[in-house]
Parts: C-alpha cells; sequence; structure tokens
C-alpha cells in the first residue's frame, strides 16, 4: 500500500458505515499491517471494545511518554485484563530522554512552543515511529468537533509524514455519542473523566477543565488553540 492508494474512493465506500462496520472493513483490507493506537482516552476505549469483539490478536499499542497519569497507567492495566488484550507499550529512547532532561530541564515544555515539540518528538513522535514500523494502515480515535485542527479531517487520509493510511473511524461521533456508548457497554474508562478532564494527555501538559469552556482546553493550556497538536497527527493531507 502507498500514496496512490486511492484515498478518496476509500472515502466514499466508507462513508455512512457506522464505526464498527469501518474497522471490519480496514481488518479486510489491510489484516495484520493495521495497528490502533490508544492513548486510553475515552473515544479509544470506545474502539478498544469495538476491536476485542472482532479480533482479540490486532496490534493495538500505546504510547507510554513516562509523564502520564497514574490513573492511565491504572486504566491500561484493567483494559487489558478485562478485553484480554496485548496492548503493547511503546517507550521513549533512553538516552534521548536523558540528554533532553539534561541540557533542558525536566519540564522544559513550559518554556517555550519549540521545546514542548522537542519533548513530544522524543517522548511519541519516535516511538509512534517505532510502532508504525511494517504497517500499512493505522487507526486512531480522532473526532472532528475535538479541535479547530481536526475540523478539516476524513475517514480515512494518508500520512504523509508517517506514509501510511491513517483511519478515524469515529470521526463524526459527538461527544454524548461517546459517553453513552461507554456507559451502555460498560466499558472501563479513565476516572479523571469524572473530575473535568474530557481529554488527557501527559500529567503535566494537563489540567481540568470549567464548565463551558472547549474541550482540548486543558491540554497545553498555555499555549494558543493552533499550536495545540503534538505532532502525531501532523500528517494530514487527503492526496
Ligand atoms: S494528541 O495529539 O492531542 O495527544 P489526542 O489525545 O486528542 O491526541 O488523541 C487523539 C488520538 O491520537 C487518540 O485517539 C489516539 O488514537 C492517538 N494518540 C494520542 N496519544 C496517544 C498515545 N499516548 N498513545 C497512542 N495513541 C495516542
Ligand atoms: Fe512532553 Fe508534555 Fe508532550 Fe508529554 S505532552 S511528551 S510531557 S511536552
Amino acid at each position: 500500500m502507498n500514496e496512490s492508494h486511492n484515498i478518496d474512493q476509500l472515502n466514499e465506500r466508507w462513508n455512512g458505515l457506522t464505526a464498527l462496520e469501518i474497522l471490519e472493513k480496514a481488518i479486510e483490507l489491510f489484516g495484520n499491517k493495521v495497528t490502533f493506537a490508544s492513548s486510553l482516552g475515552a473515544e479509544d476505549q470506545v474502539i478498544t471494545y469495538m476491536l476485542s469483539g472482532l479480533d482479540k490478536n490486532l496490534s493495538i499499542f500505546t504510547l507510554d511518554t513516562g509523564r502520564v497519569f497514574p490513573e492511565t497507567y491504572d486504566l491500561l492495566h484493567r483494559t487489558v485484563n478485562r478485553y484480554g488484550l496485548n496492548i503493547k507499550s511503546y517507550c521513549p529512547d533512553t538516552v534521548q530522554v536523558e540528554d533532553m532532561v539534561n541540557t533542558k530541564g525536566i519540564n522544559l515544555f513550559y518554556e517555550s512552543i519549540e521545546n514542548r515539540k522537542f519533548c513530544c518528538q522524543v517522548r511519541k513522535i519516535f516511538p509512534l515511529q517505532r510502532a508504525l514500523k511494517g504497517n500499512e494502515a493505522w487507526v486512531t480515535g480522532l473526532r472532528r468537533e475535538q479541535s479547530v485542527t481536526r475540523t478539516d479531517l476524513r475517514i480515512v487520509e494518508w500520512d504523509a509524514v508517517n506514509k501510511l493510511i491513517k483511519i478515524n473511524p469515529l470521526l463524526e461521533w459527538s461527544e454524548v455519542q461517546v459517553w453513552d456508548y461507554i456507559k451502555t457497554n460498560n466499558i472501563p474508562y479513565n476516572k479523571l473523566h469524572d473530575q473535568g478532564f474530557p481529554s488527557i494527555g501527559c500529567q503535566p501538559c494537563t489540567r481540568a477543565i470549567e464548565k463551558g469552556e472547549d474541550l482540548r482546553a486543558g491540554r497545553w493550556w498555555w499555549e494558543m488553540p493552533d499550536n495545540k497538536e503534538c505532532g502525531l497527527h501532523g500528517g494530514k493531507k487527503t492526496h
């Protein structure tokens, strides 16, 4: 599979399918060359639940930055036990982390956008590249209404940075839909969601939001909304 694969055609074919059907099609088309990136967020838990009913051997990975909340590790443990899945953790390179924190400080990300992006690169992007290696497609829990940076997304994207197809089965889901689904199916979720954290990333870069605030207002809250991507989803290009 490469860039010439017709993204438009896939979007046309999969448009109007349910999230579960999209996942079925993805498995049918890409077999063991599709992997799912889970941050253990609410959307990801929905997808994990769906996948557990489709194929327990499907590749699922999580990027363990070393800075996530204890509640997130707890959820990882509960999810693996509940569904009998093998969620593979990818960790940053020890030497890169040591160099970074020893030269720029342990909390370098508050000092500049450049530092913040560097930390995301070391702790997330490089491990992501390792996780995606050998795959032709990856599934994410992105939703359109999450952010101004996500309004133009399609169900199937060409990830030009990582050179593979990206599939967003929950793209059109609303937050209410996600939570109805979680409650109806008794899906385990991060306890922080009940404490004002709708979107959860690393602990030092995530805080609770006030009522009425944007869903991702608590992520990198000191930065402007247009900067608020860590680079995992930087390769958006549809053709
Ligand atoms: S982020 O780019 O701001 O961190 P967000 O938390 O909204 O992303 O998550 C969007 C999607 O990116 C998730 O549904 C998941 O597919 C993927 N993702 C984000 N963080 C991780 C992570 N730590 N490990 C694996 N996948 C992740
Ligand atoms: Fe580093 Fe914060 Fe990015 Fe996590 S979210 S990798 S702590 S800058």
